[in-house]
């Protein structure tokens, strides 16, 4: 496992970072897995993870706007890629037992490796996870200071 590390100065300065980390992997051609491409986006209330997923929105162009879901836990996005064709936000803050999973149809979504599926609150559902997913830590250093670890 490899871990780099990235401090951002502003949620501006985050969303650069999504947009530079999304396109490093849109360009991977080939496809290895044929399970779905995962990110669990990890950290407190407020360390930028949605921020995070407004850069990527930003960087793929997508034409809805992507906000922190508030009763809804799930939202698909169309990609236009040769490999991607979906994008997925989960958050699951609100998520009470990982069985709730089962009913939005959680295992359909990471077998299918057209998906792109990002997830508030990974850690929450971390058996639920694929085993190759990729995670990022947002950590608050300070009010607009946050330590970025991606594990890839
Ligand atoms: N460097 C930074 N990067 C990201 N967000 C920042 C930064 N500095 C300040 N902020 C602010 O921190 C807040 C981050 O909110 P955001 O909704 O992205 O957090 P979150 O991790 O998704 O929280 P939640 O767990 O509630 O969903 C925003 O108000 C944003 O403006
Ligand atoms: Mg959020």
């Amino acid at each position: 496992m490899m871990q780099i590390k990235i401090f951002s100065e502003s949620p501006e300065e985050t969303q650069k970072i999504a947009a530079f980390f999304i396109k490093t992997i849109l360009q991977k051609k080939g496809k290895v897995s044929k399970k779905a491409l995962l990110v669990s986006l990890e950290g407190n209330l407020g360390s930028g993870k949605t921020e995070f997923l407004k850069g990527v929105a930003k960087a793929v162009k997508l034409k809805t706007r992507v906000f922190s879901p508030t009763f809804v836990i799930m939202k698909r996005f169309n990609l236009t890629h040769p490999v991607f064709k979906y994008l997925w936000h989960l958050d699951c803050y609100r998520l009470k037992k990982t069985s709730e999973l089962k009913e939005l149809g959680f295992s359909d979504i990471i077998n299918d490796n057209r998906n792109l599926v990002f997830v508030e609150w990974g850690d929450k559902i971390k058996k639920a996870l694929p085993k190759n997913h990729l995670k990022i830590n947002f950590q608050i250093i300070g009010k607009n200071k946050r330590k970025l670890t991606i594990s890839l």
